[in-house]
């Protein structure tokens, strides 16, 4: 077995070197190789996904990722800016199936911004295709508007599409994943105004019929948006395109309070997977070692899990995690007064006496 380490840009590197050392711990049969990603590989070598990293990333049978960006390459053409790199991952691994789960932890309801009765026990899991739909579709571009309100004017333009299997495979994921939870998913779309959409609600719907034990039901985006913050714990699974599900993913996490303790998996059709942290590269805690390496970890864990198949070792990992709170170690994001407030190294030290 091997894993792609690929830090990346800003807190990347400080919350992978704490996820590395509890794998390491572990005592398990894997290799482990760093690559550059992002902006850093773009200072070296003129890409932000440069061949040698995308080849050891196929290769592998999971990629542990940190984060990519930075102010600084916002001003870079855009096949040059650190996020292509995980756009170009995505595409070339075929990662279509994105899990997200928003959990509120026991010890950080107080986190959230929304009351703690509303989020106590929260646990939703955010499936997200992730190779298809406005992300993806061609044509996109710049041109000469041909019709519309402003005819002949400069316009820009993306196109959203997605092909019948796209859909139906991950509906697939989306009800074997709620066969071991609550059964019960949500359909997100805006079949109401959109073409895509009203298809992707059709083939969800044909696809159900092969999952009779699951709930489902369908809800538009907008709709969607309000009831995550109005009753979250109503949903289990929640089911949709890329652009939604990039919006809603985050709305669910912040739900949480704690975004950073989120893990986030991106599995393609033969269980290789993509692995990190919900939150992005924070370049403006980055070198200060406050950032919270917890979703890194899980992420680890979330790996193990999936993509190597070590159930047992992805529990040791997310067990050290709830004992760490239970201890009252906090990094700051999710410090609180009566709390211990820890920087990122001391955290990593804490999970790995944790893991016993
Ligand atoms: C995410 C991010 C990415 C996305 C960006 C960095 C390309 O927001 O993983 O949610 O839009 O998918
Ligand atoms: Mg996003």
């Amino acid at each position: 077995m091997k894993i792609a380490v690929l830090p990346g840009d800003g807190i990347g590197t400080e919350i992978v070197e704490q996820a590395v050392r509890v794998l390491k711990a572990l005592d398990l049969k894997f290799e482990m190789e760093e690559a550059l990603v992002g902006g850093v590989a773009y200072d070296a070598h003129g890409h932000p996904l440069p061949e040698s990293t995308l080849k050891l990333a196929k290769e592998a049978d999971a990629v542990l990722f940190g984060a990519v960006g930075d102010w600084k390459y916002d001003k870079l053409e855009r096949q040059f800016r650190p996020e292509q790199a995980i756009l170009g991952l995505r595409k070339n691994l075929g990662l279509f199936a994105n899990f997200r789960p928003a959990i509120c932890y026991e010890q950080l309801t107080h986190a959230s911004s929304l009351k703690p009765e509303l989020v106590a026990g929260l646990d939703i899991l955010i499936i997200r295709e992730l190779t298809g739909d406005i992300y993806f579709g061609q044509p996109r571009g710049k041109r000469t508007s041909p019709d519309g309100n402003f005819p002949g004017a400069e316009e820009a333009f993306d196109t959203m599409r997605y092909t019948r299997p796209e859909i139906e495979r991950i509906a697939r994921v989306a009800f074997e994943a709620a066969r071991k939870r609550n059964k019960r998913v949500t359909s997100v779309d805006k079949a109401n105004v959109l073409e895509t959409f009203q298809f992707w609600k059709d083939v969800v719907t044909e696809v159900h019929k092969d999952y009779p034990d699951i709930e489902l039901d369908h809800m538009y985006v907008d709709n969607a948006a309000m009831q995550l913050v109005k009753a979250p714990k109503k949903f289990d699974v929640v089911v949709t395109g890329n652009m939604f599900g990039d919006i809603l993913s985050d709305e669910a996490a912040m739900l949480t309070g704690s975004i950073g303790m989120l893990p986030s998996a991106s599995l393609n059709a033969s269980k290789q997977g993509l692995y990190e942290p919900s939150h992005g590269s924070a370049p403006d805690i980055a070198g200060k070692g406050v950032a919270n390496p917890l979703a890194t970890i899980l992420s680890a864990a979330m790996m193990l899990r999936y993509s190597l198949d070590q159930e047992e070792a992805a529990q040791r990992i997310e067990n050290a995690v709830k004992k760490v709170l239970a201890q009252g170690l906090r990094t700051p994001d999710i410090y609180s007064e009566g709390t211990t407030k820890v920087g990122t190294r001391e955290m990593g030290d804490a999970v790995l006496k944790a893991l016993g």
